[in-house]
């Protein structure tokens, strides 16, 4: 079949490196794609805000599967229209994708099932809100409903901060996305993300990660979209994914369908381990980036069929079980100078020196035949080994040997997992 993936950034160069190998596979086209993907796919300009041209699109080029990598596409409702037209895609739909696209749609979906998350309060009224941030005691986490680009979440550590971030929301500071506010308790343990890949009815596990949000050694700094993880972590054990499975995910796969929206896709569980258990604390309708780049290195089996069978209703009824290789997978995003403030655009990078690392691509562009910085994060450098120490000195041997003067990199990628095997 022909297959069109939606997306620009190391996620879906992992997405499409892994689609292509697929004897399913005839052409694959990315829209718009990044230089990396060139060597598995034809890049195109089409919108995804333009479900028409989407649609045309597939029509001219004999497309019949869609791949949907970021959230945006899919809160905005492009697997809605690209089904209507009779195209499969994998993505939740409009009203599933709320799972991601909002914040007290998830709470209270939570609340009706019995699914373990932090206790939580839903305000559209910023005095009511304020009055009721004292039963929350501190630090207490503050949250705007909507998409923010993941900067919707303020932990605050005083009463004064709690109150100037519900000032701060509903004087719009995140935009629409903040003119609904959860309030909620704080949860305290090790976060962990918890995959799996859902046809409305049906789930399967498709493996655990860990990432580093802060731009610095140390998890310090700034919050960032993740400037490195790695596959499987140690302290997501098969215990604790049962019991996710059971109390978190399948609950949740059942009161959708339930409610006449089926999830179709993958389902990105953001898990705090406390200790009465672990408790959800947001959904992603769609791989993490760069979790989804540990994952595909990691996985075994034939993408287009596990994706194709999960955007057909009880297509994954009768589906090999997903088998992951039994190793370590680690990446280290190189970003631009700058990130996660204003990024340097146009810093050359030169990878001609060899090594043993897979690169994905994540924000670069050519510009003359010569490979430029794109974008905040640039490159993701990963690696598989047979333990996280493996990957993690593997992964690094690659950074050394790539030349991109205007990037930087954390050097401690996966620390918590190394130290857990030296323990
Ligand atoms: P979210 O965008 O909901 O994933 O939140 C971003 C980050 O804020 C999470 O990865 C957690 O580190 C933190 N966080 C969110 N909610 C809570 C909570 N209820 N308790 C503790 N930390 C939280
Ligand atoms: N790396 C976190 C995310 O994709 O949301």
């Amino acid at each position: 079949m022909n297959i069109l993936l939606i997306g620009s950034g190391g996620r879906e160069h992992a997405l499409a490196w892994k689609l292509a190998q697929s004897p399913l596979c005839e052409t694959l086209y990315a829209a718009p794609g990044n230089p990396g993907m060139l060597e598995h796919a034809k890049l195109v300009t089409v919108d995804p805000a333009d479900h028409g041209a989407v649609i045309a699109f597939c029509q001219e080029k004999a497309v019949s599967f869609v791949v949907i990598g970021p959230e945006a596409p899919l809160v905005d409702g492009l697997a809605d229209s690209l089904r209507a037209a009779g195209i499969a895609v994998f993505g939740p739909s409009k009203a599933a994708a709320q799972l991601e696209g909002s914040k007290g749609f998830v709470k209270d979906l939570c609340a009706r099932e019995g699914i373990p998350t932090a206790a939580y309060a839903r305000h559209s009224g910023k005095d009511a809100a304020l009055a009721d941030l004292a039963r929350f005691g501190l630090p207490v986490v503050i949250k705007a409903d909507g998409l923010a680009a993941g900067k919707g979440v303020i932990i605050a550590e005083t009463e004064a901060e709690a109150r100037e971030a519900v000032e701060f929301m509903f004087s719009g500071g995140f935009g629409e996305a903040g003119a609904e506010v959860v309030i909620e308790e704080f949860m305290t343990g090790e976060e962990a993300s918890f995959f799996a890949i859902s046809d409305g009815t049906n789930v399967l596990p498709f493996g655990s990660a860990q990432d580093h949000k802060r731009v610095g050694d140390g998890d310090t700094g700034p919050n960032t979209g993740g400037m490195g993880a790695y596959s499987p972590t140690g302290v997501f054990t098969p215990e604790i994914e049962a019991e996710v499975m059971e109390r978190i995910v399948r609950p949740t796969v059942s009161a959708l369908a339930r409610d006449n929206m089926p999830y179709q896709g993958v389902l990105f569980a953001g898990l705090m381990l406390t200790a009465e258990g672990p408790k959800l604390i947001e959904y992603n309708c769609r791989f993490g980036d760069p979790e989804c780049q540990v994952l595909m290195m990691r996985f075994e089996g034939d993408l287009v069929d596990l994706l194709h069978r999960a955007s057909q209703v009880d297509g994954l009824k009768d589906a090999p079980p997903v088998r992951m290789r039994d190793a370590t997978a680690l990446t280290v995003v190189m970003a631009a100078r700058g990130y996660p403030g204003t990024p340097e655009k146009g810093g050359t990078i030169d990878m001609r020196a060899p090594h043993n690392g897979r690169v994905f691509h994540a924000g670069t562009a050519t510009v003359d035949g010569q490979l430029v910085a794109n974008g905040g994060r640039v490159l993701n450098v990963t690696a598989l080994g047979a333990n996280a120490r493996e990957a993690q000195a593997l992964a690094y041997a690659a950074v050394d040997a790539i030349d991109f003067p205007s990037g930087f990199c954390r050097r401690d990628i996966g620390w918590r997992e190394v130290a857990r095997e030296s323990a």
